[in-house]
């Protein structure tokens, strides 16, 4: 069986573009691969961040795994932190990575751009991220699009490495959804939507109310037109939103387009709340049961012990085909 690796950083509420560009997929493909899923508290504080939030971020990512599908029967869920082998490997990592290739990484130049105090670990996050996929002979990585320039640099050190002191490494193929790759922000649709954005109004949290959803979805920014048609290019507003209409419903876009010919932007967005709404409402009681039980912390730890007996044994063939210590 292949083996699919991914991970999620637990620094803020999970947005709908987390759960349609990444978790969606997840739940989808954990059947017919070995599935690591990590909760990346190791990026995460590459930005600062509190630690009573960071550990209330890292329970609660952990149950919205679980609530929306990921089985433990077929998938390891752990958290980044409990497993030193990715410090230990993502350390290895940086010393075969350049500055130079470190610096070209759009997320780096986004998030540093303009900063002062920009942490060191936010320009060597991705050998990190490297030795997460590394670690576990990961065939595939499916992520939204944002990360494809990540899975490239991952693919760059593993050949390196692999060149350089021995061919340890699986070379990783990235896996990224046709649709719903990068949802787009409500009130920007020229920008992904995403939980470090300052305007609440911009995403849809997988724990917002209904109300909440509602209102944020009949305030999107959509355009003059009046007419539902998918055109990304002339309508990013509209296109976004058919989009997860699309992928929530199970509807083609096309069919969607049939039911609304002749009628405006009004009944459409009301119908896309409730297609919202209703997909997001069971996922959201299991999320709080799971939050109430002890079962989290039980899958937690036997997730980090299958996980620590995987990646342990790719650091040793790492440390010995580097040299380090007294490895034969
Ligand atoms: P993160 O935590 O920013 O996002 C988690 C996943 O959600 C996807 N995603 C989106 N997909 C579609 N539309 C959006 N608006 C949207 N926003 C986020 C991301 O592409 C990602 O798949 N570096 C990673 C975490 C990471 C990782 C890994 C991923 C660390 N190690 C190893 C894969 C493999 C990140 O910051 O994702």
């Amino acid at each position: 069986m292949k083996t699919i690796f991914s991970g999620i950083q637990p620094s803020g509420t999970i947005t709908l573009g987390n759960y349609i560009g990444a978790m969606m997929q997840f739940v989808e493909l954990q059947h017919e691969y070995t599935c690591y899923f990590c909760i990346v508290d190791q990026h995460a504080i590459t930005s600062p961040q509190d630690r009573l939030a960071l550990r209330k971020n890292t329970k609660s990512l952990a149950a919205m795994y679980a609530a929306v599908g990921i089985d433990p029967a077929h998938s390891t869920l752990f958290i980044q932190s409990e497993v030193p082998a990715h410090a230990q490997a993502g350390w290895m990592l940086q010393c075969v990575s350049y500055i130079g290739e470190l610096e070209r990484m759009t997320q780096f130049k986004d998030k540093s751009a303009g900063k002062d105090g920009v942490s060191a670990g936010l320009l060597t996050y991705p050998p990190l991220m490297a030795a997460d996929i590394l670690l576990y002979k990961t065939d595939l990585v499916p992520v939204g699009e944002d990360q494809k320039q990540h899975l490239e640099l991952t693919r760059d050190l593993a050949e390196r490495f692999n060149k350089r002191f021995n061919d340890i490494f699986t070379i990783p193929e990235v896996r990224i959804p046709k649709t719903g790759a990068r949802i787009m922000s409500l009130q920007d649709p020229l920008k992904k939507m995403s939980k470090s954005d300052p305007n609440q109004k911009s995403y849809i949290s997988m724990l917002d109310e209904p109300g909440q959803i509602t209102k944020k979805i009949k305030s999107a920014v959509t355009d003059s037109e009046g007419i539902v048609r998918y055109d990304k290019e002339n309508k990013p507003g509209v296109s976004n939103l058919l989009s997860i209409y699309s992928i929530l419903s199970g509807k083609t876009v096309e069919e969607i387009e049939t039911i609304y010919t002749g009628r405006g932007y009004g009944d459409f967005k009301s119908d896309l709340a409730d297609v919202v709404v209703n997909h997001i409402k069971p996922i959201q009681e299991k999320y709080y049961e799971l939050m109430d039980s002890k079962e989290l912390d039980l899958l937690l730890d036997e997730g980090a012990a299958k996980a620590n007996l995987a990646a342990g044994k790719m650091v040793y063939k790492m440390e010995k085909a580097m040299g380090l210590g007294r490895k034969k």
